[in-house]
């Protein structure tokens, strides 16, 4: 997967991809991650990416040259899967979207900031808004991460056997059930004896049971879905 992510910030971009699972993706050649910082394509000599908003009202808003040229010349080099716009009035990204994104082979990820994009980038370019829950960021950079990392640990071969995605929370619609590790008896707090009894088709019922009581305390509209 090929993700190129448009900002005006790509300072705040460049370390999460350095370690840990998206660093190893990388590595792997599995996700090429490439970040394209709109001042350079800005036409006027302060590399002015934001103005006024027409009518009116606080804040600046990201004006659609530098997004076109930027988008366009992406556009001329390969075909998009998805141009994905991060924005608090988007979709509230789940698991089921890192599931599709995952099966992608090139995404655009547009960075808002200030009070967000002219309207016609939205309505031209864009084919997917995705939000990271209900408050604002000062930019749409944290949420690619977020996004970024959701997705790249989906791809298949990112993560090994041992942290396999398919039992994580929210992959079948349940949170995962509690997990323990060594010592099974910590000052007197003990691990639930089924874990360690060996009986492996009862312990996969244990777990089913927890995961659903979980799910049923905490989260049950995960239930209804
Ligand atoms: N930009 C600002 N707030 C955001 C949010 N909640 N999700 C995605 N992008 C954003």
């Amino acid at each position: 997967m090929r993700i190129d992510i448009i900002t005006v910030v790509p300072e705040l971009l460049k370390s999460p991809f350095e370690a840990s699972i998206m660093k190893r993706s990388i590595e792997k050649g599995l996700v090429e991650v490439h970040f394209h910082n709109l001042r350079e394509y800005t036409t006027n000599n302060y590399k002015q990416v934001d103005d006024y908003q027409f009518g009116g009202g606080a804040g600046m808003v990201m004006m659609i040259e530098p997004i076109d040229k930027c988008i366009s010349k992406l556009r001329s080099e390969r075909m998009y899967d998805e141009i994905i716009y991060m924005t608090p009035d988007g979709d509230t990204l789940n698991q089921s979207t890192a599931n599709q994104l995952s099966l992608k082979g090139n995404i655009i990820i547009l960075c808002g900031h200030y009070k967000g994009v002219d309207q016609r980038v939205r309505d031209h370019f864009i084919t997917k808004e995705i939000s990271i829950g209900d408050y604002v960021l000062s930019g749409g950079e944290l949420g690619a991460l977020i996004l970024c990392d959701a997705v790249i640990r989906l791809i298949p071969g990112v993560l090994g056997n041992e942290t396999s995605a398919l039992t994580d929370s929210f992959q079948d619609n349940l949170l995962a059930p509690p997990i323990y590790t060594r010592p099974a008896s910590y000052k007197g707090w003990e691990v639930p004896p089924i874990l360690t009894s060996g009986n492996f088709p009862k312990i996969e019922a244990w777990r089913e049971e927890q995961a659903y009581q979980r799910t049923k305390d905490r989260r049950p509209d995960l239930l209804d879905e």
